[in-house]
């Protein structure tokens, strides 16, 4: 190998690096998923402690104001794909051209800054669940985010027998990032060991997709109501005895499965203060 002293590491020891930002965690792992989807990886907040689904509040510095001079942060609400235990922080975004936010955070690389308030809050938490048998989680798009976290935390294994994730895009390719994710779950060494040899079997996954052909199309909500979502799994429809659910996506997505789960299921809404057997939680949108 050859020697060699990078004129920047010079540099960079002369003057140890100080944050940009307030707030600011080094980006350390981006993957563009599609046109419209991408996600990354970032270093944690050495004090920051969050439940598995819950979200914070990212963003990067705004453009200076022409008339103060001055710059303020621009922060949108993101659930944390990443669990509870992982060293590292990871966030699941859509891409939209105009957006103020995600324009610009779309173009991030390693190495590069961005702002994170370490106050994590969310409903979509174990504690606001009662035990149950199964638990659903209900994603669109990049809705996903948060279940990537939980499918990840051992104490979603721990306290449920079957766990079903469904997932409803538009295209393909949209589900890419959550069918890689579940996947590697067969592969990873650690949560085989912590959470038991073979814990992934316990999962049923079920991607629809809208708008592109796929083994299996609809939306999710029109599946269950004729039925055909609980034949193709081979289980039940949703019973207050026995399931949980977690739901989300986007607005109307929510408010139908909502609708669904106190008018056809008899399933109760519950929150961090007043546990019961669903919760719900808006995917972010820029
Ligand atoms: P559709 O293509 O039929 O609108 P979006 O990208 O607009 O957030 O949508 C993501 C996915 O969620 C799409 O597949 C979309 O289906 C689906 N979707 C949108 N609204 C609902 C709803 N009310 N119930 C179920 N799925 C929905």
């Amino acid at each position: 190998m050859t020697e060699m002293t990078p004129v920047t590491d010079v540099a960079a020891a002369k003057a140890p690096k100080v944050p940009a930002l307030p707030d600011a965690q080094t980006v350390t792992e981006v993957k563009h998923w599609t046109d419209r989807l991408f996600s990354f990886r970032c270093t944690r907040p050495a004090s920051l402690r969050f439940r598995s689904g819950e979200f914070v509040m990212i963003g990067l510095m705004g453009d200076v104001n022409p008339k103060t001079g001055k710059q303020k942060p621009l922060l949108r609400a993101y659930s944390i794909a990443s669990p509870s235990w992982d060293e590292e922080m990871e966030f699941y975004s859509i891409k939209v051209q105009d957006g103020p936010l995600t324009s610009k955070l779309q173009h991030i690389k390693v190495g590069d800054e961005v702002i994170l308030r370490p106050k994590p809050v969310g409903t979509l938490v174990h504690d606001a669940l009662i035990p149950g048998k199964r638990i659903w989680f209900f994603a669109t798009g990049t809705g996903f985010a948060p279940f990537a976290s939980l499918l990840r935390e051992p104490e979603t294994y721990e306290k449920f027998d079957e766990i079903i994730i469904t997932h409803t895009c538009r295209e393909v390719g949209e589900l890419t990032y959550g069918r890689e994710l579940i996947e590697g779950l067969k592969e990873d060494e650690l949560l085989n060991e912590v959470i038991g040899e073979g814990f992934w079997k316990k999962i049923k996954y079920y991607p629809t997709t809208t708008r592109e052909e796929s083994p299996k199309m609809g939306r999710i909500t029109d599946l269950m109501r004729s039925g055909e979502a609980f034949a193709d799994l081979g289980v039940e429809p949703l019973n207050p005895d026995t399931d949980r659910a977690m739901i989300c996506g986007n607005l109307a997505f929510n408010l139908e499965l909502k609708d669904l789960f106190e008018n056809t299921y008899n399933l109760e809404e519950g929150a961090n203060s007043k546990p019961a057997h669903f919760v719900v939680e808006k995917a972010f949108l820029d």
